[in-house]
C-alpha cells in the first residue's frame, strides 16, 4: 500500500500531466479536474466559505481508487481547487475513502466518512472513520470510530453527522444481513463515542414491505417544521413514471421522535426525474438555507460511453438548489448566487397556435425561463440542440424528457405524472441540462452530448399558447 505522501505526488504529477482541452468540459458545474468525479460529500460552510468535497478517482473514467477531491467557495460562483482531502492510505481506509459529511464544532472541521476495506476472499470491511481539520484543508486521521454492528451486512456506509440539542447523531446507509436497505442512528456527546440507537427506517422499522437491497448517501434535517430524510435505494423495480434508472434518490417527510427514535413519514418521492442524479447531500447555510448538491450522474451501463472519457474526465455535481417544503414536497430551486453567471439577456412574448418556431441561443451556457400565460392545447414540445427534448402532453398529463443517447444511436425517455406546467426554468452548461418545472416542483437532471446546431432551440405546440421567453447566456468562471 502506498504512503500517504507517494499517492498525493502520484495525483498532483497526473494533474501537471494533464493538458488536455475540453470542449465538452461544464462551465459553471463542478467537474473532476481529471477522472471521475461521484458522490457530494461533506458539504459545509466553515470559516467563511462554502466547501464540497466530492468522491473522486483521479487515475481513471472508472470506480477504482476513490479519495475526497475538494472544491471551496465564498459564492458557488468561483470555486477554488484543493489538494484531495483524503487519500486512502491507512488499513482501515485501504480501498477508498467513501462518502461521507462534515460538521463545524469548537472551530474546526470534522470529517465523517466511510473506510472501505476489500479482503482477499472477495468480501469487505466496513468502518465509520473520522478526520479533523484546523484550516480546512489540511486534515489529521483518527480512525474508526464506529465499527459494524450485529445484523447488517458490510454494505454499511456514509455517515452523515448533525447536532440537535447538545448531543450529535449521525445516520448511516445499511444493509441488513436479509439483504434489505435500511438507515440507522447513532448518537454521541463528544463525536468520538458513539450509541448505537437502532434503525430509523426502511422495511420493518417504518415501512411494511421490501423497498429495495441497500439504501446509500441518509441525509436527515428539519426544514419548515418537518423532518425529512434523504436517501439513495438500490434495487427498486421501474414502475410506470417511478423508478426508471439503475438506482433511485428521493425522501420521505414525516416526523421523528428523537426520545424515542421513532420516524413516522410518507411516502418515497423521487427528487429528480432526469437521466442523472443520484446520492444527493445537503447542508445548512449561515442564512439558514438547505441547500442540496447532488452527482449529476449514474454508475449504469452507458456510464463508460460518456464522451468526456476521451478527454480523461467523467461526471460533475449538479447546481446547488435551495429546498423548500410546499404541499408535502420538496421543492428545487437554484441557487440565486447562480443570477451572477448572469450575461447578456434577450426576452420575448410568444402567442403561437399549432406553429413550430426557433430560437437562436448565442452561446452553449444558458439560463431560460418560461412563463406560461396561457395553454390551450394538446401538447407543447421543446427541443434543445437536436439531441434533447421536453415534451408535455396535457391530455395524458405527462411530461417527458428526451434524450439521444451517449452515441447518438437511440433516443431514450424519463417520464412523470403532472396536470399543469406554469413555468420552466432551466440551465444549458454545454453537455448537462437541469430543468425546474413549476418553481421546482418537479426537476429533471440530464448529461447529453450534442452533435450539431448547438446553439439550437425549437418550440413547437399542438392548440394556441401565449409565454414568456427570456434567456441570459451565462458567463463560465472555471
Ligand atoms: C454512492 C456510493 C456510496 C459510497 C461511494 C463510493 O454513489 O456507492 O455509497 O460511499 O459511492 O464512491
Amino acid at each position: 500500500m502506498e504512503t500517504e505522501i507517494q499517492l498525493r505526488n502520484q495525483i498532483v504529477q497526473r494533474l501537471r500531466d494533464n493538458q488536455q482541452q475540453d470542449e465538452n468540459r461544464l462551465a459553471f458545474h463542478l467537474t473532476p479536474p481529471l477522472g471521475l468525479m461521484n458522490d457530494p460529500n461533506g458539504l459545509v460552510y466553515y470559516k467563511g466559505k462554502y466547501h464540497v468535497f466530492f468522491q473522486w478517482n483521479p487515475f481513471d473514467t472508472k470506480h477504482t481508487f476513490k479519495c475526497w477531491g475538494h472544491y471551496s467557495s465564498t459564492d458557488f460562483i468561483h470555486w477554488e481547487v484543493h489538494p484531495p482531502a483524503l487519500v486512502p492510505s491507512e488499513w482501515y481506509e485501504k480501498d477508498g475513502c467513501y462518502s461521507g459529511s462534515a460538521i463545524v464544532y469548537d472551530n474546526k472541521l470534522y470529517l465523517f466518512y466511510t473506510g472501505n476495506v476489500k479482503t482477499t476472499d472477495g468480501g469487505r470491511e466496513t468502518y465509520q472513520c473520522l478526520a479533523v481539520s484546523d484550516d480546512g484543508i489540511h486534515f489529521e486521521k483518527k480512525g474508526p470510530v464506529i465499527y459494524l454492528p450485529e445484523g447488517f451486512t458490510p454494505h454499511f456506509r456514509d455517515p452523515k453527522v448533525w447536532k440537535q440539542g447538545n448531543k450529535w447523531f449521525m445516520v448511516i446507509g445499511a444493509q441488513t444481513k436479509e439483504l434489505e436497505g435500511l438507515i440507522t442512528v447513532f448518537s454521541s456527546d463528544d463525536l468520538i463515542n458513539w450509541q448505537w440507537l437502532g434503525p430509523l427506517a426502511g422495511n420493518g422499522v417504518s415501512l411494511s414491505k421490501y423497498f429495495g437491497y441497500m439504501w446509500e448517501c441518509p441525509d436527515f434535517f428539519a426544514l419548515d417544521g418537518k423532518d425529512i430524510l434523504i436517501v439513495s435505494p438500490q434495487g427498486l423495480q421501474a414502475e410506470p413514471f417511478k423508478y426508471e434508472n439503475l438506482y433511485q434518490s428521493g425522501y420521505f417527510i414525516g416526523v421523528w421522535d428523537i426520545k424515542t427514535n421513532k420516524y413516522v413519514h410518507g411516502t418515497f418521492k423521487e427528487l429528480d426525474h432526469g437521466f442523472d442524479f443520484y446520492a444527493p447531500q445537503t447542508f445548512e447555510d449561515p442564512n439558514g438555507r438547505r441547500i442540496l448538491l447532488a452527482w449529476m450522474g449514474m454508475g449504469d451501463e452507458q456510464e463508460q460511453t460518456h464522451q468526456s472519457i476521451k478527454s480523461g474526465w467523467i461526471h460533475s455535481l449538479t447546481i446547488p438548489r435551495e429546498l423548500t417544503v410546499k404541499d408535502g414536497c420538496l421543492y428545487q430551486k437554484p441557487v440565486e448566487e447562480l443570477r451572477k453567471l448572469r450575461n447578456r439577456a434577450s426576452s420575448e412574448t410568444f402567442s403561437m397556435a399549432n406553429e413550430e418556431i426557433d430560437v437562436l441561443l448565442d452561446s452553449e451556457l444558458q439560463e431560460i425561463i418560461i412563463e406560461f400565460e396561457q395553454f390551450e392545447g394538446k401538447k407543447w414540445e421543446i427541443h434543445i440542440q437536436n439531441n434533447c427534448k421536453l415534451i408535455f402532453n396535457k391530455i395524458e398529463s405527462i411530461v417527458t424528457l428526451e434524450r439521444q443517447n451517449f452515441n447518438h444511436s437511440k433516443w431514450e425517455k424519463r417520464q412523470c405524472k403532472i396536470d399543469k406546467i406554469n413555468n420552466i426554468h432551466m440551465y444549458l452548461d454545454r453537455t448537462s441540462l437541469e430543468i425546474f418545472l413549476n418553481d421546482g416542483q418537479i426537476v429533471f437532471s440530464s448529461r447529453f452530448y450534442g452533435e450539431n446546431a448547438k446553439k439550437q432551440c425549437s418550440i413547437s405546440v399542438e392548440g394556441n399558447t401565449k409565454f414568456s421567453w427570456q434567456n441570459w447566456s451565462l458567463n463560465s468562471y472555471q
